[in-house]
């Protein structure tokens, strides 16, 4: 397969690279790092510096692709909100880099994905989104953006044969969690979080979310009645 990444010099997507690569995919990983980019054609994987936010630079780079079989967007980024600091300069940032790279990564590749037998477009969103969690103003807004972007472009490119997933971690061990100054249940390495991801992207699954034990009690508290949640939220606060 040719498969493009971003995100691909960090965390779950540069290990989706590596895994992808040494299955003997050809794969492309793209970021901005230069030493992560290097690092990763040492592993034989194509790269090329992109940023993303750079609607112009992003399209004139997914032009230069032939067909493309599997394209997974994983650039993105998390900051949180600490009340009483309402930051709306943080809350456009999250936006920027969660969902407008990814808009413009797919307007970039759609037509690459066109000219695959098989396409599938996965994009990474987060199980954050499932329900209002203290702090993720920012990062769950965006998160839910990209839920409701990728989950619309499912319906709307099935005509055209080309599959669309979208991914739902909870806590993997990455660069961008490592700042994180709280307990992280049931956090798992990048490893297992490949290992989840390239088996759901096999099964062609619409919605890929691991781990399956903290993933479902989310989805099972985001049924609760809001003012329940409300209350166990308003706890989450004072206990953190
Ligand atoms: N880790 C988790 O627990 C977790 C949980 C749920 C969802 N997610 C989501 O999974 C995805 C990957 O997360 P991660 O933990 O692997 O994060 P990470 O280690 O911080 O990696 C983020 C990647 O995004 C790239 N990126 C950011 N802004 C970019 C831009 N403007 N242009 C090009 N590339 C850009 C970075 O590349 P450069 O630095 O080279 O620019 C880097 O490769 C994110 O969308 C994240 O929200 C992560």
């Amino acid at each position: 397969m040719n498969i493009v990444i971003t995100g691909a010099t960090s965390g779950i997507g540069k290990q989706l690279a590596i895994d992808y690569g040494a299955q003997g995919h050809v794969v492309w990983g793209i970021g901005r790092n230069e030493a992560q980019l290097a690092e990763l054609a040492a592993h034989g994987i194509h790269t090329e510096s992109v940023d993303l936010l750079n609607r112009e630079q992003t399209l004139a780079w997914g032009n230069r692709f032939d067909s493309v079989d599997l394209a997974i967007l994983s650039a993105g980024s998390c900051e949180y909100i600490d009340m009483p600091n309402f930051d709306s300069a943080l809350l456009a940032r999250v936006m920027r880099i969660n969902v407008e790279t990814m808009g413009h990564s797919i307007e970039a590749l759609l037509p690459a994905l066109r000219r695959a037998s098989r396409p599938h477009l996965v994009g990474i969103g987060s199980s954050a989104a499932y329900l209002p969690l203290p702090r993720a103003e920012a990062y769950g807004a965006s998160k839910a953006a990209v839920a409701y972007l990728i989950e619309t472009l499912r319906i709307t490119l099935s005509p055209e044969q080309i599959d669309v997933s979208l991914v739902c971690p909870g806590f993997v061990k990455t660069p961008l969690t490592d700042k994180n100054d709280f307990a992280m249940p049931m956090r798992i390495s990048v490893e297992q979080a490949s290992r989840a991801i390239r088996r759901g992207i096999d099964k062609r699954q619409a919605e890929i979310h691991f781990p399956k034990r903290f993933t479902y009690i989310l989805k099972t508290l985001s049924l609760l009645p809001r003012g329940i949640w409300k209350r166990i939220g308003m706890k989450m606060i004072k206990g953190s």
